[in-house]
């Protein structure tokens, strides 16, 4: 018989433009002993992404909305603590939807075990998880990277961005990325060994500084960011260039709509190929990019980076950091 309290952290009210603390609300439940079949969970690290603002909006999407007075959901890695199902033992470790909350019971649909002998746990979140997954597909498949082509990354110091680089220079490309401040600037050419990087907060003219990064011109550019970015992306691609739409999250605490970039005709002119995805939709990828992943990882050819924030009452702060830059790559909340 279990009688234990979980934490857990609720929408209370949907954002007007940046989340504040006070749209979210922290509340404590009784979970019920588990059943025939059932397993208790508890987490030990959830993912905040930025994703999840589309989701406090009241409308239709590739992902139902959150509800009001409803816990969030995302991913998170945790421990089973108490099994009455046959395919999970107590101290198994599972990946699961089920984050923003201390504990959960569950009846092993969609709970997948993953091993800490073979990557940090938090890393199931990030790198070796679907954040990786992410860099991983967008580049190769739907940017349709070769070999020695040229790379503008945006938010490449976060963690979809940093694996982007990373691959990129796999590919023996050039790789120029932007990122918010001097350090994640600095972590970018000496860490992370991209071309050049620079931070698009003291840069006057994105544009222009694009421009100087890329005197043979852009052939894949991966949008994380909307605004700016992808005008300076438009305006430097090269004819028949790709832009993998992964991202624009300097749109998405906008309260009215934003115009569209001007530079749409070069997308004609140029020929080039925009197109979103969802990474979701590609899972028949995954094993592939556990092999190459697992293989670069162990080679030390991909380095990656955490910020990670102790406490489920802090986890709204964290997600509210990633509008903000407050994340070095990956930010995780450690229960
Ligand atoms: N299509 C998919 O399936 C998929 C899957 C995962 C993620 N994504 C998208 O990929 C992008 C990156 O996601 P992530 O999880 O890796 O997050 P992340 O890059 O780790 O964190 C977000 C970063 O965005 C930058 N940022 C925030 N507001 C900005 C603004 N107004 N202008 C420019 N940069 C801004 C910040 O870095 P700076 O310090 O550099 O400003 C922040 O650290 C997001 O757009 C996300 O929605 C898409």
């Amino acid at each position: 018989m279990t009688s234990k309290i979980s934490k857990e952290i609720r929408l209370k009210s949907r954002p007007e433009g940046l989340p504040a603390k006070s749209d979210f609300e922290l509340a404590e439940v009784a979970l019920p002993a588990i059943s025939e079949g059932e397993v208790l969970v508890q987490n030990i690290y959830m993912s905040v992404d930025p994703y999840m603002r589309g989701r406090m909006y009241d409308r239709k999407s590739y992902v139902p909305p959150f509800q009001i007075g409803q816990p969030l959901e995302g991913g998170c890695v945790g421990r089973v603590i108490e099994s009455k199902n046959g395919g999970f033992n107590v101290g198994d470790h599972v990946l699961s939807m089920l984050g923003w909350r201390e504990y959960y019971v569950s009846g092993g649909d969609g709970l997948t075990k993953v091993d800490p002998g073979l990557a940090p746990l938090q890393a199931y979140l990030g790198a070796a998880g679907m954040t990786g997954m992410t860099a991983y597909v967008g580049l190769l498949h739907i940017g349709e990277l070769k070999e020695g082509q040229t790379v503008f990354v945006s938010a490449a110091a976060g963690a979809v961005g940093s694996i982007v680089c990373q691959i990129a220079k796999l590919k023996g490309c050039y790789v120029v990325g932007s990122a918010g401040s001097d350090e994640k600037v600095a972590w970018l050419v000496e860490e992370a060994g991209v071309d050049a990087a620079f931070n698009y907060k003291t840069t006057d003219d994105v544009i222009a500084e694009v421009g100087r990064h890329f005197p043979k011109g852009i052939d894949v550019y991966f949008e994380n960011v909307g605004g700016v970015h992808l005008e300076a992306a438009l305006e430097h691609m090269n004819p028949n260039g790709h832009i993998v739409m992964c991202g624009m999250i300097s749109m998405y605490n906008a309260v009215s709509p934003v115009p569209g970039p001007v530079r749409m005709p070069f997308i004609i002119q140029k020929k080039l190929t925009v197109k979103g995805f969802i990474v979701m939709d590609h899972l028949d990828k995954f094993n592939s990019f556990i092999a190459d992943m697992g293989k670069w990882a162990a080679e030390g050819k991909i380095k990656w980076k955490e910020t990670i924030v102790d406490g489920i009452e802090n986890a709204p702060e964290a997600f509210i950091g990633l509008f903000k830059g407050a994340n070095f790559g990956k930010m995780i909340v450690k229960f």
